[in-house]
């Protein structure tokens, strides 16, 4: 029960790898905020997280996110993992309106919460946010994406400098399975998996558990700081 009493508020905790950081922060003793967008999506989570106190929130919204955090008032760890979409499509044929989209989603979704939060954030506690594999690794046609992840962890590192001793650190996964997949058709997507695993050291896709551990150890670990956690089973070696 390593985060016994700690308070933590998770930006995007109802689904995927933010609900599995949830599970993980409670078990480990902790009072767990999770936040999204979509009530129904507060209201599955919370039946499945039980002691969690749940709200809806859009981490696009300046002024909703900063309320939010005002009602929070202090705690101990921030996480985000809160990400609306991703930008797959090349260069040449994405149109730069939605490449704006998503970096007005997950990067300046994460600058916002940050700057929001920031006021509430005990001086012991901590930050960590969320990029993606490819900002290690660079996949051909995935510029935006590439950029978006890259951009996190250059924001984070700075941050560990700006903010501290608040710790700021950064989780990088590989493919996970969670819902942000869901999208797709069931065949295409467990083929999308399979070629994934298949080019990893590991032979599988994550489990989003597995990454919730590592959100874990940033919120534990008192002298960790501007790092990024990979946990891709491989990917940077070998290609994703
Ligand atoms: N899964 C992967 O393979 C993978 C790989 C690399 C990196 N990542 C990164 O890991 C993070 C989590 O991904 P995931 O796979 O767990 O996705 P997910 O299952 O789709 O969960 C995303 C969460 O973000 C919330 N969200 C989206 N837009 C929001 C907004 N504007 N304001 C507040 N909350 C918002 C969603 O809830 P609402 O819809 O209710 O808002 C949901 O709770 C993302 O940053 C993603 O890019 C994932």
């Amino acid at each position: 029960m390593s985060l016994q009493n700690h308070r933590a508020v998770i930006v995007g905790g109802t689904s995927g790898i933010g609900l599995a950081v949830a599970k993980s922060f409670l078990a480990q003793g902790a009072q767990v905020i999770v936040a999204s967008r979509s009530q129904e999506k507060v209201d599955v989570a919370m039946k499945e997280l039980g002691t969690a106190h749940g709200y809806v929130l859009d981490f696009q919204d300046e002024s909703q996110t900063k309320q939010f955090f005002e009602n929070i008032v202090t705690f101990d760890h921030l996480v985000v993992t809160a990400s609306g979409g991703a930008a797959r499509e090349p260069f040449d044929a994405l149109s730069i309106d939605d490449a704006k989209a998503a970096f007005a989603s997950k990067f300046w979704g994460q600058y916002v919460t940050v700057k929001a939060a920031l006021p509430y954030i005990k001086k012991s506690g901590s930050i960590t946010l969320t990029s993606g594999a490819y900002a290690a690794r660079p996949l051909k046609g995935a510029s935006t994406m590439v950029a978006i992840n890259s951009a996190i962890e250059g924001l984070a590192r700075v941050l560990a400098m700006d903010l501290a001793p608040i710790r700021v650190n950064v989780v990088s996964p590989g493919v996970v399975d969670t819902p942000v997949f869901s999208g797709m058709d069931t065949e295409s997507r467990e083929a999308m998996f399979q070629r994934a695993a298949q080019s990893l050291l590991l032979k599988r896709i994550a489990k989003p558990e597995e990454i919730a551990e590592a959100y874990v150890y940033l919120a534990n670990n008192s002298y960790t700081t501007g790092s990024v956690i990979q946990i891709e089973g491989g990917a940077i070696l070998t290609g994703i």
